[in-house]
């Protein structure tokens, strides 16, 4: 970005760098996800094929869209290619976090199960690693969970800047039933599924455009300095997950089958047992991967695939001051609006689209009151990848729900943005002190996307 003052973020998307047209007035299409974009405002919204996919994608599509519904059971089972689930796990299906594609949300009451979401864990350095990197609250039979999860809330108060008062708030986590010893001093990173439409767009952003938008520096002096977060020595730039820890589709599913469900592939041969989970460890398993290639490809073809929703009331008043706003404020110097593919997209469906994600994939330090103190590859206990912001308006209609943010702690997307702090402390800082005309535009425009 190029500009120095919130006041002119209009200007830095004007005039901005390489993710905007040259001669771009900020207007963009309300096909979000280019020539993918469907038409459906409705519950099965994300579950749609690329609109501008080829016919003969339809049964890969068909049968990853499946195999991330069906629910896997452990091993031996009589059907045996979808046996080998655990022996500790998260869900036994795909869906039953990301249900109808959609987002998850946390526990409603303290002893609601944890279903659409999961709790990353880093043992402090003095305790033995004995849960590995996430905590499994289910096991097949003979294997005990390795724990459960609980989250309860303090209440925050605070004020815009016209007095409205609001609350927020602030999640606790506590760990119960631990099968192998407290985790004293641990540090935890609770995580709601996110929705999965338009991910093939985002993994085909070419690298030039993630280095062009980081800003590793602030050397534009804008309080805002995104960074890629390289994850290994080779410099691979993570997109995927909540601190952009994955680096793309496949090792993305491999992760979730071998993390979420305890499947094995060609990717994590291993079972994800612990050295100290011997019950783990003893359980029957067979030889060679679970999920085996040609159904791994099928599921990642389905996560690059599926179409991003058209937006709903593109060009109404509202929504037009609200986009305006969205500027003002500052949101879009990591919101941003349009990014683009280029030629080499593994799919031809994704190859040289513009689209409008609202996401600049980068990581940014969002603050004290949302970090985790859990690093991740190279991202800090502080930082976040920005999410993307398509399809947000139609969670509601989709999941039943309107909890945002890593944690799902927000209610809605005012909270959302009031819990920004860091290098969005300024943009927040601007919405709460925004007249509610502004905010109110400003709520309705990301309700529309
Ligand atoms: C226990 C709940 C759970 C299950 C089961 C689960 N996921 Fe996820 N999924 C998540 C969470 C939480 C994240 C974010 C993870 C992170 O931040 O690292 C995620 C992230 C993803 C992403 C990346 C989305 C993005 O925007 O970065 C994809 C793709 C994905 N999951 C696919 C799958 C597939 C395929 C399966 C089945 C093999 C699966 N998931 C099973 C909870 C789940
Ligand atoms: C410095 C970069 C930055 C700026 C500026 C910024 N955001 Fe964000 N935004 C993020 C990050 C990072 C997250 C994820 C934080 C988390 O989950 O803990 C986020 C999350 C969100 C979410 C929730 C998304 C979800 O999927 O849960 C919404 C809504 C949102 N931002 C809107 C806004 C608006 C509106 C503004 C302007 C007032 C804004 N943001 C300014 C980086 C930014």
């Amino acid at each position: 970005m190029t500009c120095v003052l919130v006041a002119l973020a209009t200007l830095c998307v004007t005039t901005g760098p390489t993710h905007l047209a040259a001669g771009d007035d900020g207007r963009f299409s309300p096909r979000l996800g280019g020539a993918t974009t469907i038409e459906d405002a409705g519950a099965g919204a994300f579950g749609h094929m690329a609109a501008n996919a080829p016919e003969a994608r339809r049964r890969d599509f068909g049968l990853g869209s499946r195999l991330f519904a069906i629910e896997w059971a452990p091993y031996p089972n009589a059907v045996k290619i979808f046996d080998g689930l655990g022996p500790t796990f998260n869900r036994a299906s795909c869906a039953g976090c990301h249900q109808a594609n959609g987002r998850g949300r946390p526990p409603e009451h303290a002893g609601e199960p944890m279903d659409s979401m999961l709790v990353r864990v880093t043992a402090a350095a003095a305790t033995p690693d004995a849960y590995g990197d996430q905590i499994n609250d289910r096991a097949i039979d003979d294997v005990p969970p390795e724990g459960q999860v609980r989250i309860r809330y303090d209440t925050i108060t605070g004020a815009y800047g016209d007095g409205t008062p609001y609350t927020l708030l602030r999640p606790r986590i506590e760990l119960v039933d631990l099968a192998y010893g407290a985790l004293d001093g641990a540090a935890f990173s609770p995580r709601v599924a996110p929705a999965i439409i338009g991910l093939g767009l985002l993994e085909a952003v070419p690298l030039a455009t993630l280095e062009s938008l980081a800003d590793p520096d602030d050397s534009d002096g804008d309080g805002i300095s995104g960074r890629i977060n390289r994850l290994d020595p080779a410099g691979t730039a993570g997109r995927f997950g909540w601190k952009a820890n994955v680096a793309d589709l496949r090792h993305q599913v491999a992760a979730a089958a071998i993390g979420d469900m305890g499947l094995t592939t060609s990717l994590y041969p291993a079972q994800n047992c612990p050295p100290v989970q011997a019950e783990c460890l003893a359980a029957p398993a067979e030889d060679g991967p679970e999920i085996v290639d040609s159904l791994l490809a099928r599921i990642v073809t389905t996560m690059r695939t599926v179409a991003v929703p058209a937006r709903r009331d593109a060009n109404g008043a509202e929504t037009d001051a609200g986009y305006a706003a969205f500027r003002r404020l500052g949101c879009a110097a990591c919101h941003v609006p349009t990014l683009a593919t280029d030629g080499a997209a593994v799919l031809p469906e994704l190859r040289d689209q513009t689209f409008h994600p609202f996401t600049d994939l980068m990581l940014h330090d969002m603050g004290a009151g949302l970090a985790d103190g859990r690093p991740d590859h190279d991202a800090t206990g502080s930082e976040w990848r920005t999410p993307p912001l398509w399809g947000l308006g139609l969670v509601p209609v989709v999941s039943g729900h309107d909890r945002l943010l890593h944690d799902g702690r927000a209610r809605g997307f005012a909270e959302a943005i009031l819990w920004h702090g860091g290098e969005a402390e300024a943009a927040r800082e601007a919405f709460r002190t925004a007249d509610r005309d502004e905010r109110e535009a400003l709520l309705a425009f990301l309700g529309s996307l």
